[in-house]
């Protein structure tokens, strides 16, 4: 099993629009049992899965991730059965690579700063680490669409990362997008496992809505690249998604789609490789203590 969280402190950098297509993808292309976890209060992922009648199906029948870390907030005990907390998107019947099912468990609106409010950061950091993680081991990859502006005191999502083997970040390739990670690289290098197994480790970033042989791409995103070719940066994805109305469409929740094809439209291929490379990266990763980025590191690159 293989948990990743998707994240970018910056809003609209694609956080949800990638969770769904690596789902997808993952799912009825390359046969993975998945679970996401939408972290967001704005619920993007799940609508876009779900549709608002099951979504708020779920919540009127208390099956949420509110319930659940109240659950784990209260008892400190494991989760035994995982299930009740989760809604099943069903698969499709069609011909070609048709839609598989997705299991999700969706957040509840404010609710979720509700719970927060009765959670410390340094005390109940861990407990989807601890209590949640190991009753995840039937699902090869769950996915966590976490929502922009986390703080320390975002204590959902403070779990939900640090249950993380693995962050993906993505980010469109203006200055804008960019300046934004400094902040998002701190709150990771400080939730991370402090034990030395280097979780949740940044698999690397993923450039969204970008075209790469504009002089923006050139003239901006090169010099951070570059960065990450040092060593001095984690990695970048060496496929990325291209500014795509498709790819815009995919969360549509009320497209009808039946397959991969009907759903991703012309960035079917786009989204196929991103999720390829991202299988493989995460089976071949080797976990080593990690080395906060350092401020300088961002100063040079203007971002700090
Ligand atoms: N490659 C792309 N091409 C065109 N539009 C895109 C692309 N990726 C995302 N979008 C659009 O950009 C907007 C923001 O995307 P998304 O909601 O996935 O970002 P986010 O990081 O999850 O935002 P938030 O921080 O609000 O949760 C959405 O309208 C989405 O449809
Ligand atoms: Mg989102």
């Amino acid at each position: 099993m293989h948990v990743v969280a998707i994240y970018n402190n910056k809003g609209g950098e694609g956080k949800s629009t990638v969770t769904v297509g690596l789902a997808e993808f993952l799912a009825a292309n390359r046969g993975k049992k998945v679970l996401v976890i939408d972290l967001d209060a704005q619920a993007s992922s799940s609508c876009a899965l779900l549709g608002h009648k099951s979504l708020n199906a779920a919540i009127d029948e208390g099956r949420t991730v509110v319930e659940l870390a109240a659950y784990l907030r209260r008892s400190r005990r494991p989760i035994v059965e995982c299930s009740k907390y989760l809604t099943w998107r069903a698969g499709a019947e069609a011909r070609g690579a048709a839609l598989e099912e997705i299991a999700l468990l969706v957040p509840d609106g404010d609710r979720m700063f509700d719970v927060e409010d009765s959670m410390r950061w340094g005390q109940h950091n861990h407990l989807f680490l601890e209590h949640l993680k190991p009753a995840l081991t039937e699902f090869d990859f769950v996915l966590i669409d976490l929502p922009s502006n986390v703080t320390k005191a975002s204590m959902i999502s403070v779990n939900g990362l640090a249950m993380a083997d693995f962050v993906v970040v993505p980010t469109r390739s203006t200055h804008i997008s960019l300046n934004g990670l400094p902040r998002t690289f701190s709150l990771i290098d400080q939730v991370r496992d402090v034990s030395g197994t280097g979780r949740p480790a940044v698999l690397g970033f993923l450039l969204n809505a970008t075209n790469k042989t504009h002089q923006q791409y050139r003239s901006i995103v090169k010099p951070v690249v570059e960065a990450s070719t040092d060593g001095s940066l984690p990695p970048f994805f060496k496929n990325h998604w291209t500014p795509s109305p498709a790819l815009e469409a995919a969360t549509d929740e009320d497209r009808d789609a039946r397959t991969l094809k009907e759903r991703f439209g012309a960035g079917y291929d786009r989204a196929r490789l991103v999720a390829r490379e991202l299988e493989t990266a995460c089976d071949k990763f080797e976990f080593q203590p990690v080395k906060p980025v350092s401020r300088s590191i961002w100063e040079r690159l203007g971002l700090a």
